[in-house]
């Protein structure tokens, strides 16, 4: 079996792999030359996300340098709004923009029939990854994603980032029965979304709720884990054994639930996690994935390797897959990025 020779897969399945196999949110990015000049050429950042050529040359660049075990579809959370029809753009040292949807008129005009005919060039990037992967890292799985409901939702309310997503968070409480048709749209089309790219070729899935955390718990039950475990119930229909990761950002002991009752088989530690306590809390039949400072790897030197090397102490003996606590950061020197690698190698 082709999951016996690719040791992030056997991670994700509840092996104990050691040393364990690692790749890092928002590995091809900005922190590349190779990218800047890249989508320099695409010109904007929704037109490198539906060139499959591009987009699939970026996703194998990290690749090149760094030799990770798992390589990250290029694509965007938010590439799921864009395909039903909501306006989006990415605005220079801004990040996304897009047209808010605050009432049942404007969410009337989200068109999801439109999202398959709309997706179909990340699913072909997908299915060229896959087979570069095949000619250049055969050892190295293919990662699809998307975005979890609730924060999918807080970009398509908000119209924007970089606040605490007030109106969507409101909006949760104010007009439960608007917000909750917004996630039940989208924990439908999570699904097709996700299938598709496992049938392009995606070996594993995550989620990213990166906003989880702004959560109460109560609305964290209702709009992060049972969407979550929605979304789990209708991928298994189609492939009941495809390694699903989530990742419900800065949850604290909410993680525990968040891996008891989604079905995810592998869950992702933030920044903020203490990996010990990780380790002694989530059940042991779930896996976990993180969870290095990104400003550490920014830093480097001693702090880098002093910081990895208590992150590897902490998961010694669990299935477990080393990534950062939150996405690379442009300031990365790439150098660091290698010296991460082989602390990472060593154990
Ligand atoms: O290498 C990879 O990790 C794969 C590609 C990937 C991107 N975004 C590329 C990207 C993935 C998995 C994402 C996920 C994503 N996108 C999340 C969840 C993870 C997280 O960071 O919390 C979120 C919240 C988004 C939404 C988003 N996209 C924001 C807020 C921004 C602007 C901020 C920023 O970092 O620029 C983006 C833009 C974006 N997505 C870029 C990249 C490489 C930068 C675009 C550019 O080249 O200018």
């Amino acid at each position: 079996m082709e999951n016996a020779s690719k040791p992030l897969l056997r991670a994700l399945g509840g092996e104990a792999v050691w040393p364990p196999p690692f790749w890092l949110m928002r590995q091809a990015g900005r922190y590349l030359p190779e990218y800047r000049a890249l989508r320099a050429q695409a010109g904007d950042f929704i037109s490198l996300c539906t060139n499959p050529e591009l987009a699939a040359e970026v996703t194998l660049q990290p690749l090149r340098r760094y030799g990770m075990d798992g390589a990250i579809l290029f694509s965007d959370i938010l590439m799921l709004p864009w395909a039903m029809g909501q306006g989006l753009r990415y605005a220079e040292g801004e990040g996304p923009l897009l047209e808010p949807i605050r009432d049942a008129e404007a969410f009337s005009r989200l068109n999801p029939e439109k999202v398959r005919e709309n997706i179909a060039p990340i699913l072909e990037t997908v299915a060229r990854v896959r087979a570069g992967l095949a000619q250049e890292a055969p050892k190295t799985a293919l990662i699809g994603f998307a975005g979890s409901p609730f924060t999918v939702a807080c970009y398509m309310v908000e119209g924007k980032g970089g606040g605490d997503f007030a109106h969507a968070r409101r909006m949760a409480y104010a007009d439960p029965q608007l917000f909750g048709k917004l996630i039940r749209l989208l924990v439908d089309s999570t699904v097709d979304y996700l299938v598709a790219q496992a049938e392009a070729g995606a070996e594993a899935l995550m989620l990213f709720d990166s906003w989880a955390g702004l959560l109460s718990p109560a609305q964290f039950r209702r709009w992060s884990i049972e969407p979550t475990n929605a979304i789990v119930r209708g991928i298994r229909k189609h492939f009941p054994t495809i390694p699903l990761i989530g990742f419900p950002r800065l949850a604290g002991p909410l993680l525990v639930e968040y891996a008891q009752r989604t079905g995810v088989g592998t869950v992702g530690m933030d920044t903020a996690m203490d990996p010990r306590w990780a380790a002694a809390n989530v059940p042991s039949n779930i896996g976990l994935q993180g969870n290095l400072d990104p400003q550490a790897l920014v830093a480097g030197g001693m702090a880098l390797e002093a910081e990895a090397r208590s992150v590897l102490a902490a998961m010694r003996g669990r299935p477990f897959v080393f990534n950062l606590g939150h996405g690379i950061v442009p300031p990365t020197p790439p150098e660091h990025v290698a010296a991460l690698a082989r602390v990472i190698r060593i154990g």
